[in-house]
């Protein structure tokens, strides 16, 4: 974890937000490399999800929502974590969850003195407008599902759905975490990517089993190992408030076995809820069948962040290439923030090889590296798993030919300049 840490933050993947005044706990900035491999992550979950699908359609809701519709969903009421405070250095921590290393530092044994639990509600207040009162009390979203709710009619009725169908998105959302912890795997401020599907109530259990297959076989495909993914069924204590069944896709981090998306089954809860505090009924009538019913809701929601990490601590690995040791990441091409790195073999080849990144460029991210030996230059790409390296040579002057170095085999080929778009398009798009 270490080692993956001061990779992402020495390459230009994650950096600890507002770093010269300190930081700030549970917030984090991605760099251009960290930025990059999440759009990619973001477009992967979208072709998956919406594209691929005439069942689904997405939406962009604002994070800030009239404030009734956190007492409805039951946040206010209900969301929170149980917390404890130490007597002696005053620390605060969610109720067991005081790690090892958490020593106290006020007492000589290292031994906390815990106050019993008290509830803490998560979510993060803000305020609106110029008056000073509560009033303007509002809350940043905890989680991006409820406006999903609350414009349930108007996506249905505009883009002429019907149940079942679904409705996806993609954006922050704000906890006011006790302990963030665990690099980015538990922060402040992170985003989720969330799909609600709306279905006639005697499909839900089908719906639920087939989106449990669906969601685990696009952790498979954006390259994560099966064997550090697991399903853990949620027993009826540790069901959220809104769960009626509920699957965690659980992956093992360096810091164990953890939650990185959560499959739920949540019944009519939501539209019940908003249709009886807005007083607007949200309740669908089938009109072949003439039948009035709240659609049961199965939710897939997984956060960027986590996906991030099980993403890049699955894939660093350290290994020897010609009796030299080298980091490398070894992230599927999709994944990977860079396709190809064109890398003249001198100085003196910057002129063509520059034309030949500029034109890759229109499809793919490309890196144009001409510092240093090619083997440093390898091994600067293998650390931030650019797939291909593209190198040009005097004999390319001649044949118009490049050679393409693989990351994981380090096998080289020759193609021809001609063929180098259409040859990454298959290796990183697969067709
Ligand atoms: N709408 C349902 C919902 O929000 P959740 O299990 O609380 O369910 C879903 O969260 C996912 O969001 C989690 O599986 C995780 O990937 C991500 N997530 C939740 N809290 C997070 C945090 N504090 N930091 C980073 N990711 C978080």
């Amino acid at each position: 974890m270490e080692k993956l840490v001061g990779l992402c933050l020495n390459r230009g993947f994650i950096y600890p937000s507002s770093e010269i005044y300190g930081g700030i706990a549970g917030f984090w900035d991605y760099g251009p490399l960290g930025t990059e491999m999440r759009n990619n992550v973001k477009a992967a979950w979208w072709q998956r999800m919406v594209r691929e699908r005439d069942d689904v359609v997405g939406l962009d809701s604002s994070i800030i929502a009239n404030p009734q519709t956190w007492v409805a969903s039951g946040h206010v009421a209900n969301f929170h974590d149980p917390m404890v405070d130490c007597r002696k250095c005053k620390r605060r921590f969610r109720a067991g969850q005081v790690d090892v290393d958490d020593r106290c530092t006020a007492s000589d044994d290292g031994k906390h003195e815990l106050t019993e639990p008290r509830q803490f509600n998560l979510m993060l207040k803000t305020r609106i407008g110029a008056a000073d009162d509560s009033a303007g009390e509002a809350y940043l979203r905890a989680e991006t599902c409820q406006s999903i709710f609350l414009d349930f009619k108007r996506v249905m009725q505009s883009g002429r759905m019907k149940p079942p169908f679904g409705i996806a998105q993609i954006g922050k959302a704000f906890r006011n975490e006790i302990t963030p912890r665990n690099f980015i795997f538990r922060s402040r401020e992170f985003e989720q990517m969330e799909l609600e599907f709306f279905t006639p109530p005697a499909n839900a259990m089908d719906w639920f089993e087939r989106w449990r297959e669906i969601r685990m076989r696009w952790h498979y495909d954006i390259g994560l190992t099966p064997a550090k993914l697991r399903w853990h069924a949620h027993a009826a204590d540790e069901l959220a408030h809104y769960a009626k069944a509920a699957f965690d896709v659980e992956f093992e981090f360096p810091f164990g076995w953890h939650e990185l998306e959560g499959v739920h089954h949540r019944g009519d809860f939501d539209l019940r809820q908003h249709s009886e505090h807005s007083g607007k009924d949200q309740s669908y009538t089938d009109p072949e069948a003439k039948e009035r019913y709240f659609p049961f809701v199965v939710e897939t929601s997984v956060g960027v962040d986590r996906c991030m990490l099980a993403l890049l601590s699955s894939a660093y690995c350290e290994d020897e290439v010609g009796g030299e040791k080298r980091v490398v990441l070894r992230l599927t091409p999709q994944i990977a923030p860079i396709k190809a790195a064109v890398l003249p073999l001198s100085k003196k080849l910057s002129e063509p090889a520059e034309k030949i990144a500029a034109d890759l460029r229109r499809r793919f991210a490309i890196d144009f590296d001409v510092s240093g030996s090619i083997g440093k230059r390898y091994r600067r790409h293998d650390e931030v798993g650019t797939p291909f390296c593209v190198t040009y040579d005097f004999e390319s002057e001649q044949d118009q030919k490049v050679t393409v170095r693989e990351r994981d085999t380090t096998q080289q080929e020759r193609i021809a300049l001609s063929e180098l778009p259409s040859y990454l398009s298959t290796r990183v798009l697969g067709y």
